[in-house]
């Protein structure tokens, strides 16, 4: 029998859909999973000619082409150590282990170098667009082994998403480089879906607009400069009906969960010193909106405006005013993602490509968005930018759509509507520009209490003040 090109173990939704993906585009994939075989075939009954489902690792293994290549779909952590540890006896010097789930790219650098001694080629690969992504095309971000990558980089680049036919897969870096990545992207998912919320919130409760129209108006930003996925489904899902003809939308729960990427997004942010402030705020807000039981309290306890009629309230103006924020707000928190990484590949040495970065995220991933093409070009030009806020692409649009974010933040804060990231924006945006910061004042307090001495405009060096005559 015909050797496979490459062996999947986890059959959850993204690791069947990736099998049935690559199985699809003419390759022999063997796929390993605890359930019976039973469960296996009928997970394939479609394309069952390219598929072969085993039991026993050792037979999955040795049904491999070598360099065998085993890719694996299973939950992030403690299990991908365990696998490896499960594989590694029927491994042979040169064969490639590839993580495709979301793991932790710490994780991923201690495996990198486990596997290395062990002269097993490791990848940690990013793969974005979930369960329908991973059937069709997903937006991929390969780390680790260079040499590996490029024996499996057909394969990649067949089942990926395109642009314009370009393959979403490119080479990102050494290591945990393809992890980090995917993880700041993940991050800038969250802030883009909290300021998606935020724009929802105030179309419905200060412009009064019903599901129907919230509906079309996000349809309609989806034709313009905003146009990108997460808008686009906003709009399907504004519409969507249940069996009793309600909106789900009004049934959902407001609490939303979390799984961990933009967490670590955050955190990197804080280890490595850059004000990721718009992702961060987005972490902090799936925490605030899962205290449902606090906040229940809370509406009985706190006060605060009520939302009344407002005047001179131009509906007209409002709406595109809430566009042009979110056009801004995006701007800058896919700037904030793009400085961590800037600042991660300093110093993990990993010497990121930012246009490949954007390239990639262009088509299959969920943040995938027309104006990457405007990072495209940016980072195009100097990979060194020191900002993209600074790029010509940006900084004309963002001096006049920060009036419109202005506006609606005072609106909302005026009707004691919260729309914290939106406000993280215009503070980070506001406290970006000043030239004059608070920070003096907190150099002198440090240096009061603690003698950390401080730094002067007039003078260089260190300096301390006995600020107490005792
Ligand atoms: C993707 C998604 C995917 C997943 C996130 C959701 O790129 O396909 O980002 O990775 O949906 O894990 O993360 P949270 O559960 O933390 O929102």
């Amino acid at each position: 029998m015909a050797k496979s090109s490459v062996g999947i173990i986890g059959m959850g939704v993204m690791g069947k859909n990736l099998a049935l993906n690559i199985a699809n585009h003419g390759y022999f994939v063997s796929v390993f999973n605890r359930s019976d075989s039973e469960t296996m075939k009928q997970l394939f009954q479609k394309s069952i000619d390219r598929l072969f489902p085993y039991l026993s690792i050792k037979e999955f293994i040795y049904s491999l082409k070598k360099p065998r290549c085993v890719l694996l779909m299973i939950q992030s952590g403690t299990p991908i150590d365990i696998m490896i540890e499960t594989i590694l006896p029927f491994l042979q010097e040169g064969d490639i282990i590839v993580d495709g789930g979301n793991s932790f790219y710490k994780d991923t650098i201690k495996r990198f170098n486990f596997l290395k001694k062990k002269q097993i080629q490791f990848l940690g690969v990013g793969i974005s667009g979930g369960e329908e992504g991973a059937l069709t095309g997903p937006a991929i971000m390969p780390g680790g082994d260079k040499k590996a990558y490029q024996i499996i980089s057909p394969i990649l680049k067949t089942i990926s998403a395109k642009y314009n036919q370009e393959a979403c897969v490119k080479y990102i870096g050494p290591n945990g480089s393809g992890h980090y990545v995917k993880m700041v992207h993940n991050g800038i998912e969250y802030s883009d879906m909290q300021l998606i919320s935020e724009a929802y919130f105030l179309l419905k409760h200060i412009a009064g607009m019903g599901n129907i129209e919230l509906s079309n108006t996000f349809d309609k930003w989806n034709q313009g400069e905003l146009s990108s996925y997460l808008i686009e489904i906003t709009g399907n899902i504004l519409r969507k009906k249940d069996i009793e003809n309600n909106f789900i939308i009004d049934y959902i729960l407001d609490s939303a969960s979390s799984k961990g990427t933009g967490l670590w997004t955050a955190k990197s942010a804080l280890d490595l010193n850059v004000p990721c402030s718009v992702i961060t705020e987005s972490v902090f807000l799936r925490y605030l909106s899962s205290l449902k039981a606090n906040r229940m309290i809370a509406s009985t306890i706190l006060s605060g405006p009520l939302v009344n009629k407002i005047k001179n309230f131009n509906k007209i103006v409002f709406v595109e005013d809430i566009r042009k924020a979110l056009y801004l707000g995006k701007i800058i928190s896919y700037a904030q993602g793009f400085s961590l990484m800037k600042r991660a590949s300093e110093y993990y040495d990993w010497n990121l490509n930012f246009s490949n970065i954007s390239k990639i995220f262009r088509a299959g991933c969920i943040i995938r968005a027309d104006f990457l093409n405007e990072i495209v070009q940016a980072y195009s030009s100097n990979n060194n930018i020191i900002d993209l806020l600074f790029a010509p692409q940006f900084k004309d649009i963002i001096n006049v759509y920060q009036i419109s974010l202005r506006n609606i933040v005072i609106t909302a804060i005026g009707c004691g509507i919260a729309v914290p990231l939106f406000s993280s924006v215009l503070s980070y945006y506001d406290s970006y520009r000043t030239i004059d910061s608070p920070a003096n004042l907190i150099q002198a307090q440090r240096d009061y209490f603690g003698a950390h001495t401080y730094e002067r405009i007039d003078k260089i060096g260190s300096f301390h003040t006995n600020w107490i005559d005792y």
